[in-house]
């Protein structure tokens, strides 16, 4: 056996020891030494449900306290304009920490609020944060990073000043999502530093988090403590959190890809209803391991899981975007069904001052991975299997990190990618963009009928798809390794 037959069979073994593994026990690590008793931190809001009347809110204590939340509506000035509201919600005790959610369901859209978190019998609150409600209209913008995946608070501190290029680059955008692994480690220590890092951000946005393989995979109940979501039927919590919520004309759907091994019947079967019976102009999928990328994940069986067995189900769903994390690398597809180009018309229109292109009602999917935001960068895998290199209209690493902008309006989306030289001032530049032009109305799938969400109900199912897919799969990975 050669040194790279070794390794790949070394490899190989890792993946199935990791497919067939325990979780393990948190570190020891409980963060004392970062956050004193009493102090309330991991502020962060999250959409819940409907975007334009409720917002989740998520935090942390060391010591048991209340659970409430007191808020009002401020105008551009940041001058009250409402009365003071109060929510109260529950706490958890989790690895050393009481984790606090709370619910406002009852919000104006398209208002900005102010609010803070604490204990409203003890008088203690948090800083001053502020939020702004979907107005409802099709005309919102956002920003995605991805694979934060930071071990050091320098390296945390690092990527937040992307995100915060990012905001002074698109400051309307209206809330940002990160496409997973926030953490390394998935310590209390490395979540502690992301919050203190991204304070300023989380505190004053709507954020919209995607679990990754490094934020709870084998940690369980990691990422679902952190963030107040909306579970979608059926979803567990354990590995992640799946979700969906509409933004002005746009549906967007949060999947969890930890919970593919086996490819749960449940989440498929909810994500299928999801998008079926949904009628927004534009569909977006999120989630965090890609099904097109071109790094060192991409040939690996996780991944193949996600591109051989998920990607034709989520191919028949009319979704228009795909963005995703996972490969440390930048990523654009052109616009593919079943692993082929589908030809688009454009046409050259001036938007906002600048000649853009647009594709006109692209057919098929454009999956895009923003590269990530923090310090580990992968580069472009030469040996990606067929047809990703192919299909790609950029595969490429810049050697610097990166986010992403998304501007809907009406009938049409614009899309950008910008580097950010955080240490040489943090310059920000235009690296790509794409627009398309989408003529035709959205539409649910007339007559669709809901699929089985129930976790109990699909136990043998999901040990049944176990086994077919992780067959299928090794067996076409075997393949692969033969074939080079
Ligand atoms: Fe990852």
């Amino acid at each position: 056996m050669n040194k790279k037959t070794g390794f790949k069979l070394l490899s190989l073994l890792l993946v199935l020891s990791l497919l067939f593994s325990m979780p393990f026990a948190a570190s020891a690590n409980t963060g004392d030494e970062i956050v004193p008793d009493g102090s309330i931190t991991r502020v962060n809001v999250t959409i819940y449900g409907d975007s334009k009347t409720s917002r989740g809110f998520s935090w942390a204590t060391k010591k048991n306290s209340g659970s409430d939340v007191m808020l009002y509506a401020i105008d551009a000035e940041g001058n009250p304009i409402s009365e003071v509201k109060y929510y109260s919600g529950k706490s958890n005790s989790f690895m050393g920490y009481i984790y606090h959610k709370v619910v406002a369901a009852d919000l104006e859209p398209g208002t900005m609020y102010a609010y803070r978190v604490g204990d409203k019998a003890a008088g203690k609150w948090s800083d001053l944060g502020t939020f702004k409600t979907d107005d409802g209209d099709d005309k919102f913008s956002f920003i995605a990073i991805a694979d934060v995946q930071a071990s050091s608070e320098k390296n945390f501190q690092f990527a937040s000043k992307v995100l915060e290029a990012g905001y002074r680059t698109l400051p309307e955008a209206e809330f940002f999502m990160s496409a997973g692994d926030f953490v390394n480690d998935c310590t209390n220590e490395e979540w502690e530093w992301l919050f203190k890092s991204f304070k300023n951000i989380f505190m004053n946005t709507t954020a919209v988090p995607i679990a990754g393989n490094h934020d709870g995979n084998l940690k369980w109940h990691w990422f679902e403590n952190q963030f107040n979501l909306k579970k979608g039927a059926g979803c567990d919590g354990i590995t992640g959190v799946y979700y969906s919520f509409d933004y002005g004309n746009a549906h967007i759907t949060v999947l969890n890809s930890n919970d593919m091994y086996p490819m749960s019947e449940q989440q498929v079967n909810w994500l299928q209803n999801d998008i079926n019976k949904s009628d927004a102009k534009w569909k977006i999928l999120v989630m965090h391991r890609p099904f097109y990328s071109a790094g060192k994940n991409v040939n690996k069986p996780d991944t193949m899981i996600m591109r051989d067995r998920l990607l034709p189900i989520v191919e028949k769903l009319n979704i228009d975007l795909i963005i995703a994390g996972h490969d440390h690398m930048y990523y654009r597809s052109k616009s593919v069904k079943n692993g082929k180009v589908v030809p688009t018309e454009t046409i050259t229109e001036v938007y906002k001052g600048v000649e853009t292109v647009f594709e006109v009602n692209p057919a098929g999917v454009t999956h895009i991975l923003p590269n990530t935001a923090g310090t580990k960068r992968y580069s472009v895998n030469q040996k990606a299997v067929s047809p990703i290199l192919d299909i790609a209209a950029v595969a490429s690493q810049p050697g610097l990190s990166m986010f992403s902008t998304f501007e809907i309006d009406g009938d049409r989306l614009v899309y950008k990618a910008y580097t950010v030289d955080v240490d040489n001032g943090g310059t920000v530049e235009l690296y790509d963009q794409y627009a398309i032009l989408k003529t035709v109305p959205g539409s649910a799938v007339e007559g669709w009928e809901d699929l089985d969400t129930n976790p109990s109900n699909n136990l043998f199912k999901n040990i049944a798809n176990f086994f077919k897919h992780f067959t299928q799969v090794i067996f076409s990975y075997l393949k692969m390794l033969a074939s080079r």
